[in-house]
């Protein structure tokens, strides 16, 4: 497994390298994918002018091997954003968040000229939804949020002593059959009290890189 996440991240860095010039910014994702992807990006840092980061974590592992962390606020342009996913189907709709940063990956994302997945091979299905669905919900809506998605057919769980970057907290949904995961992704962001769901429909990759060991 390990071998085929680096397989990704290195062929990402063949992909971008191209793009890049000393004034670009690129866009990092979260989870142990991309922590692979932050190894190798940092043997070409001289390359490129510096990161805006998903989450906390990434920003540690970033300027831990000194590459320049920017907040979205401050830049005009990233060039290209690359994460990883829990789940893609064949037209590249995503599931992600199950390191429970997806709200703030979605931003840098849509803010990005070209959104490039890494996964391994494990991460390909036909339709998403076995992975329970990771919900970002402001503290005090959880139960309300926990009720609506029992309407639309799931089973939400709360995830145990988990708090986001921005302290909320996330509900993992069990049973949904996303069979429409556009319409699926904007009738969950419609219930108040939730900042953002993990499908990724309307934001996805332009690219998916598969890696194989
Ligand atoms: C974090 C994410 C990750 O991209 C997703 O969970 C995949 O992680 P990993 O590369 O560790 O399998 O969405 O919120």
């Amino acid at each position: 497994m390990s071998d085929s996440k680096l397989n990704a991240s290195i062929e990402a860095i063949k992909y971008i390298k191209p793009k890049i010039d000393f004034n670009s910014i690129i866009g990092v994702g979260t989870g142990s994918t991309v922590n692979y992807f932050i190894e190798e990006l940092a043997k070409i840092k001289n390359l490129f002018k510096g990161a805006v980061s998903s989450s906390e974590a990434s920003t540690k592992l970033l300027e831990e091997h000194g590459i320049e962390v920017f907040e979205l606020n401050d830049i005009n342009e990233i060039v290209v954003y690359v994460d990883g996913a829990d789940e893609v189907d064949p037209s590249s709709n995503l599931i992600k968040g199950g390191g429970g940063a997806h709200t703030r990956e979605k931003i840098v994302a849509s803010a990005s000229n070209e959104f490039i997945c890494i996964v391994d091979e494990s991460k390909l299905v036909e339709v998403l939804g076995s992975f329970p669905l990771p919900l970002e919900v402001m503290t005090k809506s959880r139960s309300y949020v926990a009720r609506e998605m029992v309407k639309l057919g799931g089973v939400p769980e709360l995830r145990k002593d988990f708090l986001t970057d921005q302290d909320n907290q996330i509900l993992d949904v069990k049973d949904l059959k996303i069979t429409d995961p556009l319409k699926m992704e904007q009738a969950i962001n419609l219930i108040p009290g939730v900042l953002d769901n993990g499908i990724f429909a309307r934001c996805r990759p332009q690219k998916v890189i598969v890696g194989r060991a």
